[in-house]
């Protein structure tokens, strides 16, 4: 998919991205129109907020900047290529696919392609019916839901589950029917594990093509993690001590160096640190201690993990 917009590339490098100008280089646009780059700005403060994914960015920047200059093409009646912009993203639970999701939809909001920009997220059983003809009206009205966002169908591959005789199969045939009924009214995103979701555009040799834009979203690195826990900590207020840090730091690689099947990446730290929090308050009505100091301040002993994994931490020690 990459190479639909590799086009894009060094004209959105120099004509959109490009601080530094060379001297005696053509003004890419007029300044004061430079100002209706606040999606692009708003969109980057918040890619800026995203740990790692570099892949994922680049490919939203590209696509931000080939939505943005096919405008300016149709509007200078040149001709222009129409593009589908469903998507599939692949990955593990907890690696940003619905954050990247949501921030695609206020994108494409602010530049117009969607009405709304919302974001509907919905799994197999908001789709699949128990009775016949169940199925297509469920769908049906899911995509209602849906229309001038986006539709986000987590665990997609799920679909296909049954084979033939499952009702799943009439939820995609609905899905893709409902692709072209309602096109460019909302955005369909088709997201699940890698190896499944390859086996489930195998199963439907239909879909592949109407889905050209691929996002793969891989499991993030130990210190990524520990990336990801800081900033919501300091979103929160919160802050470590050094002590803790470290503690953490040993404790995420330690997680990622024996990764769990599906393990839940940015969930699994999110739950951590909600977790520290709750502790943390324990220790200080404990010790009575409510100080802006205390109060901000996660120590190590705030850290507590299941049983299972401090064991096999103290036997590797
Ligand atoms: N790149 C990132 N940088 C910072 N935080 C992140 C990043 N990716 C995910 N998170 C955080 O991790 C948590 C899980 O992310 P999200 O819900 O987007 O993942 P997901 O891939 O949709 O997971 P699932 O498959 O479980 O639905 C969220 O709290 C999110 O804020
Ligand atoms: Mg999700």
């Amino acid at each position: 998919m990459r190479e639909a917009y590799t086009f894009t590339q060094k004209s959105q490098i120099n004509v959109i991205f490009n601080q530094k100008k060379e001297k005696n280089a053509p003004e890419a646009f007029p300044i004061e129109e430079k100002v209706n780059h606040a999606p692009l700005e708003r969109l980057e403060s918040k890619l800026d907020r995203l740990i790692g994914l570099d892949d994922v960015k680049r490919m939203v920047r590209e696509l931000y900047a080939w939505l943005y200059i096919y405008r300016r093409r149709e509007a200078a009646h040149l001709k222009v290529q129409k593009q589908s912009l469903h998507m599939l993203f692949k990955g593990n639970p907890g690696t940003g696919k619905t954050t990247v999701a949501r921030l695609l939809g206020e994108m494409f909001r602010e530049m117009d392609i969607l009405s709304k920009g919302h974001l509907v997220e919905a799994e197999r059983a908001d789709l699949v019916g128990e009775y016949i003809g169940q199925t297509a009206q469920k769908t049906r009205d899911l995509i209602k839901k849906s229309l001038g966002g986006v539709l986000f169908i987590d665990e997609a591959y799920s679909l296909a589950r049954g084979g033939d005789k499952d009702f799943g199969k009439e939820a995609i045939d609905t899905l893709v029917k409902q692709m072209e009924d309602h096109k460019d009214e909302f955005i369909l995103i088709l997201a699940g594990y890698s190896e499944e979701m390859n086996e489930f555009l195998r199963l439907n040799p239909g879909l592949p093509s109407r889905f050209p834009m691929m996002l793969t979203f891989p499991d993030f690195s130990g210190s990524e993690l520990l990336a990801i826990a800081l900033q919501m900590m300091e979103e929160q207020e919160y802050c470590l001590t050094a002590e803790a840090r470290k503690k953490l730091a040993r404790h995420l690689n330690h997680k990622t160096a024996f990764r769990e099947e599906h393990f839940s990446n940015g969930r699994y730290v999110r739950n951590l640190v909600e977790k520290m929090i709750r502790q943390q308050a324990v220790r200080l009505v404990r010790e009575g201690s409510y100080d802006r100091d205390s109060l901000m301040t996660l120590r190590a002993c705030d850290l507590i993990f299941d049983e299972a994994v401090r064991n096999a931490q103290a036997d590797e020690a």
